[in-house]
């Protein structure tokens, strides 16, 4: 197939564009760059030897949409490209709804022109608000806590509807839980800007020695340790799962409409156990103190991803000593 792959020079997308190729599919990225380097595209072509397609611009510039659908037969599309820093949500919502809800509209609308209507959406976990039953369900209520989580909603709505008015869209709504972790190779991972929000990149930059103390955001949850606890997913694993969800929708025999399915690993770890997790990888240590919660902050999350196992064939595989292996050879990776 020919994927085109909106974002596909972020930490995500470029790990699901190595994979993709290695399935054999051919790529198409579209990415402004506002959140990647342009050497990304080498980094990807390298690890899996083959070219990649890339275009530079923005999903809210319909005219480049159109010139990429034009030029490409284009069989699905995987959409990542988006804004995503929750606190930063907080203080520019309009910036949030403008790149995520604006932008995936005026992709919808390009793809629906173009008769495209197989996708890929980057969905959150964070629709879940925080989900009063664990392992959370696909079925689970659904509300957002902040504007980034709530963009994601809406454009879930979006589709939902869409799907109701046209019967041939084939859209998957992938709820991601925690991504971490990095490539094997080294060459691709997370790159924050400043300093990370993120347990993991912050985690690594302590071992490290960038940061001096990791600050745990409270010790005193309803929790085996008191620490907050997450489903962690190797950004592999949660590639492969983009892969497996692609298969899944190329080979129905009718249009499944729109579904929505949890990636996860379906385990929970807490801060205390990523920190030692991490040490471990690392031989580092991880110095930390506990302070009080982090506003907006949820305690316990992780999936159930019996729908995903089931219907896409998919499973994570990679644990977190593997994950903090990864995310600490992609520490010492000299960036440019
Ligand atoms: P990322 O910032 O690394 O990647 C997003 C990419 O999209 C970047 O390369 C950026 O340059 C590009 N982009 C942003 N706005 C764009 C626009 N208007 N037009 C074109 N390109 C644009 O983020 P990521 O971690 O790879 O996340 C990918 C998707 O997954 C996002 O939609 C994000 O909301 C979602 N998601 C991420 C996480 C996470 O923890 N990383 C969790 C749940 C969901
Ligand atoms: N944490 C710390 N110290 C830090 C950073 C995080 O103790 O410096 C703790 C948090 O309190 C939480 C856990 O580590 O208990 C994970 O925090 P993250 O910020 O890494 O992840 P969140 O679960 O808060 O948020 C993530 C994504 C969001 C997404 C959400 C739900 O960043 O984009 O999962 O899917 F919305």
């Amino acid at each position: 197939m020919k994927i085109l792959v909106t974002g596909g020079m972020g930490y995500i997308g470029s790990h699901t564009c190595v994979e993709l190729l290695a399935q054999g599919h051919e790529v198409v990225v579209l990415d402004n760059l506002s959140n990647a380097k342009p050497s990304v595209r080498q980094r990807i072509e390298r690890i899996a030897e083959r070219a990649v397609e890339f275009v530079q611009a923005d999903i809210r510039d319909r005219a480049a949409l159109r010139a990429v659908f034009a030029q490409h037969r284009i069989d699905a599309v995987i959409h990542f490209a988006g804004l995503k820093v929750v606190n930063e949500s907080v203080s520019q919502p309009l910036a949030y709804y403008d790149n995520n809800v604006t932008g995936s509209l005026a992709l919808f609308e390009c793809m629906a022109e173009a008769g495209v209507k197989r996708l890929v959406f980057s969905s959150s976990a964070s629709i879940y608000g925080d989900a009063e039953v664990v392992p959370v369900r696909e079925d689970a209520p659904l509300s957002a806590l902040t504007p980034y989580g709530r963009s994601k909603l809406m454009v879930e709505d979006m589709l939902r509807d869409l799907g109701r008015s046209d019967p041939a869209w084939s859209v998957a709504l992938l709820r991601y839980f925690n991504p971490a972790g990095a490539h094997e190779s080294g060459l691709i991972g997370e790159e924050p800007g400043g300093v990370p929000n993120n347990l993991l990149p912050y985690i690594a930059q302590v071992a490290h020695g960038q940061l001096a103390c990791l600050n745990v955001y409270g010790g005193d949850y309803a929790t085996p340790d008191g620490t907050g606890v997450r489903d962690y997913i190797h950004v592999v694993d949660l590639a492969l799962g983009h892969v497996a969800t692609l298969e899944h929708l190329a080979k129905a025999a009718t249009p499944p409409g729109v579904r929505a399915y949890n990636l996860g690993t379906g385990r929970g770890n807490s801060v205390l156990e990523m920190v030692r997790a991490f040490e471990q990888a690392s031989g580092r240590p991880v110095p930390y103190r506990i302070v009080a919660r982090r506003d907006g902050d949820i305690v316990t999350s992780y999936a159930d991803t019996t729908l995903a196992e089931r219907e896409l064939g998919w499973k994570a595989e990679r644990g977190i000593a593997q994950m903090c292996a990864d995310a600490w050879r992609w520490q010492h990776t000299p960036k440019e």
